[in-house]
């Protein structure tokens, strides 16, 4: 009986199990390597959580009901700030870091999983309560990282995945994964700056080195040369979504990027899509505005009627993508306030559009966004009447505001109480 348990033992440890420090290989692996991606990963990630917060913030969601698509935040929305309407390239700038940054650093993110990768499988799984602990904490970073990258590169890749659920989804899988990279970051910086600086002391353990390493093929600067470029690969692939001139390179998360729109910049939605009957926008159509004047109707003529305004400004999605400065026409929305009933000071407003679904078919805009003198209700975008695409018969067009607080199809805007 002795004899077949040791049998069975013995056979067992000669198995290629990656549970057995042996089955790892590769000479590439040591802790000066994981030092190198652990450090890019913090400058990187740690800006890629920020331009994540400060995004959520461009949405003003204490402002009302309308705009918080994460409602249940507590005490995560402490550092919500009143958003800006300038620079009026804030938005396009903030998001188009976010998005592109979080491409870029997909081969860096699984460069830093593989060069870690035989530590996950060590035995035993449980040594102390500290080291339950940590386990736990990694089950959190690996998890939240892999979370937070799939649920981002599923949501500019394809529309409508998460129907309603991708924000509350993503947000609060930042706060878990920020936490756990945070402690995570606590525990390993100093041991990863000492690495990089002196290399491993003579006496101490490279503990990610294969104790019996393959002949190697590559060379640790060549492996990290092959991760950067796979990364400029990445950046040359998608970064012409934030800019006109190199749409055409834009071959990654084509969702509304890739193809310029009607007018020659790109949409995410058309008005077939949103379900936008073309009787609706048509002599029929009228702008109802709501405050202390009572309700004033105004048709497409009317508002042509009134004194005209121009502003230069860009598109810019949550998805990453964003347009160079559109020249915009119409009404300003402070001159719509003051036919309202706010002729001094005008109050926020609550935009609603003529689609019937859709999380951004009711907006709340700020103050400060209705009395900037570039906040218009656009009625012509580059010299002619906006197409039915981007948003015929009127449009909010607004400074720094994410693209879908810029509603199209405006049915009604009630100034004031949100
Ligand atoms: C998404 C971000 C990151 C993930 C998913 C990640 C994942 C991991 C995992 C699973 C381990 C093995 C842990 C163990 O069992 O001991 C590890 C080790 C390590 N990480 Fe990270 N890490 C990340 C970011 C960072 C950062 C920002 C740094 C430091 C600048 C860093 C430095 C290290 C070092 C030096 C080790 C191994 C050496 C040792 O165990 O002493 N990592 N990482």
């Amino acid at each position: 009986m002795g004899d077949t348990r040791r049998r069975t033992a013995a056979r067992l440890s000669s198995l290629p199990l990656p549970t057995r420090p042996a089955f790892w290989r590769s000479p590439v692996r040591g802790v000066g390597f994981t030092a190198v991606l652990g450090v890019v990963l913090l400058a990187g990630l740690t800006l890629l959580f920020v331009t994540g917060l400060v995004s959520y913030a461009a949405y003003n969601p204490d402002l009302a009901a309308v705009n918080d698509k994460t409602p249940d935040k507590g005490w995560l929305g402490f550092y919500l700030f009143d958003w800006p309407t300038g620079p009026r390239w804030l938005y396009r700038l903030n998001q188009g870091v976010h998005v592109t940054l979080g491409i870029v650093l997909v081969p860096v993110l699984l460069a830093k999983l593989w060069s870690v990768i035989p530590k996950l499988f060590a035995l035993p799984p449980a040594r102390s309560v500290g080291h339950v602990l940590e386990r736990l904490s990694l089950l959190l970073l690996v998890g939240g990282a892999l979370f937070e990258f799939l649920t981002g590169l599923l949501n500019i890749q394809l529309e409508y995945v998460f129907p309603g659920s991708f924000y509350p989804l993503h947000f609060y899988g930042a706060w878990v994964f920020f936490a756990a990279f945070a402690a995570h970051t606590a525990l390993k910086l100093p041991r990863a700056l000492r690495v990089l600086r002196e290399g491993i002391p003579p006496g101490e353990k490279d503990e990610l080195a294969a104790p019996d390493p393959a002949e190697p093929t590559v060379s640790r600067r060549g492996a990290l040369a092959i991760v950067g470029a796979g990364s400029l690969v990445l950046l040359a692939t998608s970064v012409g979504r934030s800019f006109d001139p190199l749409r055409r390179t834009a071959l990654l998360a084509p969702h509304g990027g890739a193809e310029p729109g009607p007018g020659d910049f790109q949409i995410n939605k058309t008005a077939a899509k949103a379900g936008i009957a073309p009787a609706e926008t048509g002599e029929r159509w009228r702008l109802t505005l709501v405050g202390p004047a009572g309700e004033v109707h105004l048709s497409r003529k009317q508002l042509e009627a009134m004194e005209q305004h121009g502003a230069a400004l860009p598109i810019a999605c949550v998805e990453g993508w964003s347009t160079s400065d559109q020249w915009w026409r119409g009404v300003r929305l402070r001159d719509l306030a003051a036919l309202a009933g706010y002729p001094q000071e005008a109050p926020g407003v609550l935009v609603e559009s003529l689609q019937r679904s859709g999380s951004f078919r009711t907006v709340a805009l700020r103050e400060n966004q209705v009395r900037d003198a570039r906040s218009l209700l656009a009625l012509e975008v580059n010299g002619e009447a906006l197409s039915p695409d981007h948003g015929y018969p009127a449009r909010v067009i607004v400074p720094a505001a994410p693209g879908v607080m810029n509603t199209k199809w405006v049915a009604r805007m009630t100034f004031g109480e949100l």
